[in-house]
């Protein structure tokens, strides 16, 4: 069982292996990463918090005593009114800062412009055709304020659901500020999802009005934002209002009564607009997610408990400092970018770097020009792209200078001690600290991280919780594994940014997190727990894969198959993939009439694109005569991600319903 860490695989290789064995097999020879890697002295003599020692009490205390950690920090935050208690805590259903009330836009922004940072740049944006922008804390409060009273002037009112459908550009920050503003509920949707997303998210959310742009782009193409836009609002819908914004210039359609160009509706309003209080319980958003379910799900993060979770990360994990160029390079669509595109620097008054487009436009190296141009301090970015910069070869890093970098930080996936020493070695220069970050849409913030000062770091590990977070390891009766024991990752006690439920489905909610571990909470990862107490996030252990750092759910791309007149059923599995961490695997049968060709595979891979989005369409199609099925009919993924990843089917087949079907489908391709 031994993987050598030079193996790229490594987390997937795990991922299944956990999935294969039983929880209790012991994996201490997994063991292999011996490399550790100490906080710098000159690093750790600036960081707020300054050694292992000073973190242990400080995590200690938090746990004992989460209300009185959580209460200290919240003082930190601006609060129209204090409140009157800290936790309410009814398994599973968590309120926090009750009687408390505040406005998140404010604490962005308003609290910003009473001292030297009024003037300080909060957004530095670049477009992907490589325009330049900066936003100072002044200018993006009054961009914010002067569209919130847009968003009233199109009736859009406290609480009303409100669908954001723009890339990466300021105006998506705007959109969502000037939402929390007015207490009207974001939700993102990716700039990557097509029109049928688009639709289902409405739907489910109930959402009034839409904001949009008429176009963005990526690869030097123009992505059709409105057009999918009209697509998702054909054939009835909730939604009244569009608001768009001009930004690729390309030709739309306007609907009469319906559609408002951003720009013009800014004429008819001023720019004062108060922040309103809510309570801290006010919805801030709710952002669409795979689960193991067809139905994407809704998760609700709420104002008070949201803002300090990022507020506490951003400062104790990125130690981010007045004078840092903060650079996360997610996509506002997904929920790195709502917690530290936007919300989590600028609550800190930090200065955000926002980039719009592909890391390999027009070249390779876009990253680390933009790095070099703007003397990026900090950077933080995904497993997957980081796979890609190697791939890439490193004469395109050496191109540029990268001697401002001082932090770097990953997520989505677990991350290969092979692309950890890259990371460290090729863009850190050897002295960057690296904070591997653990957290999900769920989490709302980070939750299992190193602190860049004090925790030594080992590659490919994320190590030891944040404080406030009791994170453990059980096995299938909910009991504590020891050292280097595989089992389920799980969350003991609630903490201030989690989600408040999945939005609609209260039942789904507590049934998906809070059932198989009464009152503790299951994040669907594997993980094992070394004899530091470290942790290795194995990955998703549930039908969730992990592609590119992205959560897609294998049945969610089952009926956007199955959808298809040709097809008669589907089943979908991970295999490991050096770049994105696992591929799409579709094993397909079609109906009577139907024959397989080439030409099938590809129009049923397009079929899922028009579906989901181009990120999920299938890396591979195989038809197949029949699926292996349990007696009972269910379907056994586990020995088809065996065949997908090319292993001889080895687990137990005792419960297989027909032997023949296995056959079949080793011999296909
Ligand atoms: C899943 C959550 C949280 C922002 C991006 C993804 C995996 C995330 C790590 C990490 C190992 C990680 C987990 C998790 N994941 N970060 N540092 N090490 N695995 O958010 O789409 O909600 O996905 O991503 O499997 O459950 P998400």
């Amino acid at each position: 069982m031994l993987q050598p860490t030079s193996c790229p695989r490594l987390p997937s290789a795990f991922a299944s292996d956990i999935r294969n064995f039983a929880m209790e097999t012991n994996i201490e020879s997994y063991l292999i990463e011996k490399r550790v890697f100490k906080p710098a002295k000159e690093f750790a003599k600036k960081a707020r918090i300054k050694s292992l020692a000073q973190y242990q009490k400080i995590y200690r205390e938090s746990i004992r005593r989460p209300e009185t950690f959580w209460a200290r920090e919240a003082k930190e935050l601006t609060w129209q009114k204090p409140w009157k208690k800290v936790l309410d805590w009814k398994a599973p259903f968590a309120k926090w800062f009750i009687g408390g009330q505040l406005n998140l836009s404010e604490n962005c922004l308003d609290r910003h412009l009473n001292g030297w940072r009024r003037n300080k740049a909060a957004i530095i944006w670049e477009g992907e055709p490589g325009e330049k922008r900066t936003l100072t804390y002044q200018q993006l409060h009054r961009e914010v304020c002067h569209f919130a009273n847009v968003l009233k002037r199109n009736r859009i009112r406290k609480g009303d659901r409100v669908i954001i459908y723009l890339p990466t550009i300021p105006e998506a920050a705007i959109a969502m500020l000037a939402c929390a503003r007015i207490g009207a509920v974001h939700s993102v949707v990716f700039g990557g999802f097509s029109a049928d997303s688009i639709r289902d998210r409405i739907a489910d959310s109930g959402a009034i009005a839409l904001i949009t742009a008429d176009g963005s782009y990526r690869r030097g193409a123009v992505v059709p934002l409105k057009n999918n836009v009209d697509h998702a609002l054909s054939g009835g819908t909730t939604v009244k209002r569009v608001i768009v914004f001009k930004r690729a210039g390309n030709e739309i359609h306007m609907e009469e009564g319906r559609d408002v160009w951003w720009h013009r509706e800014l004429e008819y309003v001023d720019a004062n607009c108060e922040p309103i209080a809510v309570a801290s319980e006010h919805p801030l958003y709710i952002l669409y997610t795979s689960g193991s379910t067809g139905k994407p799900k809704g998760i609700l993060h709420t104002t008070g408990g949201y803002l300090l979770g990022i507020y506490s990360t951003m400062k104790y994990v990125f130690d981010v400092r007045d004078e840092d160029l903060f650079w996360c390079t997610a996509d506002v669509g997904w929920v790195t970018g709502h917690s530290y595109v936007v919300y989590g620097p600028l609550t800190l008054g930090a200065t955000t770097l926002m980039y719009e487009g592909a890391p390999n436009w027009p070249e390779p190296d876009r990253f680390w020009k933009i790095v070099e141009d703007y003397r990026v301090t900090i950077l933080y970015t995904a497993p997957t792209a980081i796979r890609a910069f190697i791939r890439w070869g490193d004469d395109w890093v050496k191109k540029h200078d990268l001697s401002s970098l001082r932090l770097l930080g990953s997520v989505g996936e677990p991350i290969n001690p092979e692309a950890w020493m890259w990371y460290h070695k090729t863009i850190g220069g050897g002295r960057c600290p690296i904070v591997d970050t653990w957290w999900q849409t769920e989490t709302g913030a980070i939750m299992i991280t190193p602190l860049p000062g004090a925790i030594p770091t080992k590659p490919g590990s994320a190590t030891l919780a944040f404080f406030g977070v009791d994170a453990a390891v059980v096995n299938e009766r909910g009991e504590e594994v020891g050292a280097n024991v595989g089992g389920k990752l799980i969350i003991r006690k609630p903490w201030p940014s989690m989600l408040r439920t999945i939005y609609g489905d209260q039942e789904r909610y507590q049934k998906q997190y809070w059932s198989e571990f009464k009152g503790r909470y299951l994040t669907g990862d594997g993980a094992r727990r070394d004899r530091d107490g470290y942790f290795w996030i194995v990955g998703r252990i549930d039908d969730v894969l992990n592609v590119a750092g992205h959560r897609l759910g294998t049945s969610e791309i089952e009926s956007a198959l199955v959808a298809h007149t040709q097809v008669e059923e589907a089943a979908v599995v991970g295999r490991p993939d050096e770049m994105k961490g696992q591929a799409v695997v579709a094993f397909v049968t079609l109906k009577g009439s139907a024959s397989p060709s080439t030409r099938l595979k590809a129009e049923l891979r397009d079929h899922v694109g028009i579906h989901i989005g181009a990120i999920a369409k299938p890396d591979e199609v195989r038809f197949a005569e029949a699926l292996p099925k349990t007696r009972s009919g269910k379907i056994m993924r586990r020995l088809l991600k065996e065949i997908a990843s090319g292993q001889n089917v080895t687990g137990d087949t005792t419960t297989l319903e027909d032997f023949s079907v296995l056959a079949k489908l080793s011999e296909e391709e």
